[in-house]
């Protein structure tokens, strides 16, 4: 079998169309501009890649963007004030802190912080409580949301499919599983200390790989037929001196295309994913603040 290639990308796109039409539909009804505020401490180089992207995707769906770039040695009391003061702005409708933050800051403490209507990641632990519950008005984290939207584009019905996700970070992980099961998937979460992890992928109809691993998930583990979600972004090391190595996801993609029905590429698949469903977070949280109905 010669898998179908998820294209991520243009998936991506069509979301962020009708992101920027929802957004020309609110200014033209209510006269309001939904506004996405983005933090970053310090000058992680990837972050700072992250931080354009979605400071440039912002503009272009029509929000006004607000950036706020702190130094690495930031206090944890000074990032919590700039917090408050966007929680209580008006024209912020998001607000995104990027992760990770510098160690001498406590995560959970700025996470739980943001105003949970606000917190477009879906990372508060209100948020977090709502999508465990099943209760559907909370916000859901960006990459998990968007590898579902794939799933249900590309793996037809899920209700009764074994699925298995790799990983089990706040991020991905453990929200990927929530929102399986809220698809009535049946759902093994997996990571370091399972026990013959081949084993048990080859009982996925669906997996997804957030492990960080590059290309860790081979041929042999992956089903006759299963959908495989690759989350991971992995730089191998340059082959040649002054040259930059190659992307790669978590998957092995060659040789697991060959068995898989479909698979998603790195670069271009999940990827573009998580700054449309960002976007489409931040057009929901507007609608809710001004009682209109999300409809997309
Ligand atoms: N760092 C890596 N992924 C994410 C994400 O989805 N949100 C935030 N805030 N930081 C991240």
């Amino acid at each position: 079998m010669t898998a179908t290639r998820i294209d991520g990308k243009s998936f991506a796109e069509h979301l962020r169309t009708q992101v920027a039409e929802g957004v020309l539909q609110l200014r033209a009804s209510l006269g309001v501009k939904p506004g996405l505020a983005v933090v970053l401490v310090g000058a992680d180089p990837a972050s700072e890649i992250y931080v354009k992207n979605k400071h440039k995707s912002t503009l272009e769906v029509g929000m006004e963007s607000f950036e706020h770039r702190l130094p690495a040695d930031t206090s944890e009391d000074t990032l919590l004030a700039l917090v408050d003061k966007l929680n209580g702005d008006d024209a912020v409708n998001g607000i995104l802190v990027q992760l990770p933050l510098p160690k001498h800051i406590d995560e959970t403490k700025v996470i739980n912080r943001i105003s949970p209507e606000k917190d477009v990641d879906g990372f508060h632990i209100l948020n977090s409580g709502k999508l465990a519950t099943g209760q559907t008005d909370g916000m859901v984290p960006c990459t998990p949301l968007g590898c579902l939207l794939l799933l249900k584009e590309y793996a037809g019905g899920l209700a009764g499919k074994n699925a298995v996700v790799l990983g089990r970070s706040n991020i991905v992980g453990k929200p990927m599983a929530a929102l399986l099961l809220g698809e009535s998937c049946t759902v093994t979460i997996a990571h370091s200390k399972t026990k013959d992890l081949p084993a048990l992928c080859r009982t996925a109809d669906i997996l997804v790989a957030a492990v960080g691993r590059p290309e860790m998930v081979k041929k042999d583990w992956v089903k006759e037929g299963a959908v495989v979600i690759d989350v991971g972004i992995n730089r191998l090391p340059p082959e040649r001196e002054g040259q930059k190595g190659r992307v790669v996801g978590d998957v092995a993609f060659d040789e697991v295309a060959e068995v898989a029905s479909a698979i998603t590429p790195v670069p271009g698949g999940v990827g573009p994913m998580t700054i449309a469903v960002l976007l489409y977070n931040t057009l929901k949280a507007t609608c809710q603040k001004h009682n209109v109905p999300f409809t997309l």
